[in-house]
C-alpha cells in the first residue's frame, strides 16, 4: 500500500482512455527503438496489448526521407489507435514532426522525455530535457497546439535521485493539454540499474487528473497487479519483459480478470508464434535486414531453452531467410519431441 492507495484490480473493467480512444484494457507495449517495429507491435496487440507505441521518430526533418524513418512511420494494417513517438528538443521542430506524423496516420503522438541514451542526452533530448522545466512546457504546448490528435508524454521520475521532479512535470503536462503520462520508475542517472520504484509514480498519480501509466520492471502478472493496486495508476506499460515473451500481455490480462495464472505456452505454440513473427519481419524489412533484425528476437525466444546457447551461436551466422527458418524449425522440433515425451 502506497500513500493510502489500495485499489483492487481483480475483474475491474475500467479500461484506459486516451482522448477519444478507449483501449481494450490497461496494458501497453513500451516503445523500444530497434524492437517495437510494426511486426512486433502487431504481434503484441494480437496477444493482448491494448496499445503498442511505435519506436521513436526523430524531429530532425533531414532524417525523414531515410529508409529507417520511413519504416518507422509505416503503420499499414495496424489496429488503431496508432501511437507514434517523437523525440527532439526544439519546440518548433517537434510541432512540425507531430504534424507530419499525424498527417501520415498517427492517431496519438507520444513525446519521448524518458530515453537516457547518450546520443539523445548530449543534445538535451529524451530524459535530459526533464532538467529544463520551462523548455518542457514550451515543447508540450507547441506539440499539443500543432495537432488535433491526443498527445501523450513519456518521462522518467527525474534527472537524478535528488532531482525527482516528475510531480512538477506531471502538472506542466496536464496544464499543457497532455492526455496521458507514462512514467518509468527510474531517474535518468539510474539508466537501467537498480530496481524501478513506484512511490514517485503513485505520488504523481495522486496530484494530477490526466491518466497515468506506470512503467519499469513489470515482468509477471503478480507484479502487474501489485503495481496497479499500490499506485492507483490507470494502466501499465511493459517493455523488456515482452521481448521473446509477447504472450505476457494475455497472461497479465487473464490474471487481472480472474486471479488465476495461465499455464506457460507449450513449446509448439512458441514455435508457431516465432515462425510467424520471423516471416513478418522478413516481409517487412526484406531479406538482408530482416534476417539480422530477426536474430535478436530468436535469441530472446530461445533463452532458457535446452541447448539454446549453442543454437544461438550457430544461427547468428546464418544470413539467409530460408536457412534461418529451417534452423528455428529444427531447434523447436527437438524441444517439442522432448516435451511430448515428458508429458
Ligand atoms: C532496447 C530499448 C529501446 C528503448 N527505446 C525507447 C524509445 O525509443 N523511446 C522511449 O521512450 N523509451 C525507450 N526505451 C525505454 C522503454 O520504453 C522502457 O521505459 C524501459 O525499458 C523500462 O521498462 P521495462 O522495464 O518494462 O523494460 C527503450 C528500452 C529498451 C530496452
Amino acid at each position: 500500500m502506497i500513500g493510502g492507495l489500495c485499489v483492487g484490480t481483480l475483474g475491474k473493467q475500467n479500461n484506459m482512455q486516451i482522448g477519444p480512444y478507449t483501449l481494450k484494457n490497461r496494458l501497453i507495449l513500451a516503445p523500444m527503438a530497434g524492437v517495437t517495429d510494426r511486426p512486433f507491435r502487431q504481434l503484441c496487440r494480437s496477444l493482448g496489448a491494448g496499445l503498442a507505441v511505435s519506436e521513436m521518430v526523430s524531429s530532425n526533418s533531414l532524417l525523414w526521407g531515410s529508409d529507417k524513418t520511413r519504416r518507422r512511420a509505416n503503420h499499414e494494417g495496424e489496429v488503431g489507435p496508432k501511437s507514434v513517438q517523437i523525440m527532439g528538443t526544439d519546440p518548433e521542430m517537434m510541432a512540425q514532426a507531430a504534424k507530419v506524423n499525424a498527417d501520415n496516420g498517427a492517431q496519438i503522438i507520444d513525446i519521448n522525455m524518458g530515453c537516457p541514451a547518450k546520443k539523445v542526452c548530449n543534445v538535451l533530448a529524451g530524459s535530459a530535457l526533464l532538467k529544463d522545466e520551462t523548455l518542457v512546457g514550451q515543447i508540450l504546448e507547441a506539440v499539443v497546439n500543432a495537432v488535433d490528435v491526443p498527445v501523450t508524454l513519456k518521462i522518467r521520475t527525474g534527472w537524478d535521485r535528488q532531482g525527482r521532479n516528475a510531480p512538477t512535470i506531471g502538472k506542466i503536462a496536464q496544464e499543457s493539454g497532455i492526455q496521458a503520462l507514462a512514467i518509468h520508475g527510474r531517474t535518468r542517472a539510474d539508466q537501467y540499474t537498480g530496481e524501478a520504484e513506484y512511490d514517485t509514480i503513485a505520488d504523481v498519480k495522486s496530484r494530477i487528473r490526466i491518466p497515468v501509466i506506470a512503467n519499469g520492471d513489470i515482468t509477471t502478472p503478480e507484479k502487474a497487479k501489485h503495481v496497479l493496486d499500490t499506485t492507483g495508476v490507470d494502466a501499465i506499460m511493459i517493455g523488456r519483459a515482452a521481448q521473446g515473451r509477447p504472450w505476457i500481455f494475455r497472461e497479465i490480462e487473464h490474471y487481472l480478470n480472474t486471479g488465476n495464472k495461465l499455464p506457460e505456452p507449450k513449446v509448439k505454440e512458441v514455435r508457431d508464434i516465432l515462425l510467424k513473427h520471423l516471416q513478418n519481419l522478413h516481409a517487412f524489412y526484406g531479406e538482408h535486414t530482416g534476417v539480422r533484425v530477426a536474430r535478436k528476437h530468436i535469441s530472446w525466444y530461445s533463452k532458457g531453452q535446452a541447448h539454446g546457447a549453442a543454437f544461438r551461436k550457430t544461427i547468428n551466422n546464418i544470413d539467409n531467410f530460408e536457412s534461418q527458418l529451417l534452423m528455428v524449425h529444427q531447434f523447436f522440433e527437438r524441444l517439442i519431441a522432448k516435451e511430448e515425451m515428458a508429458a
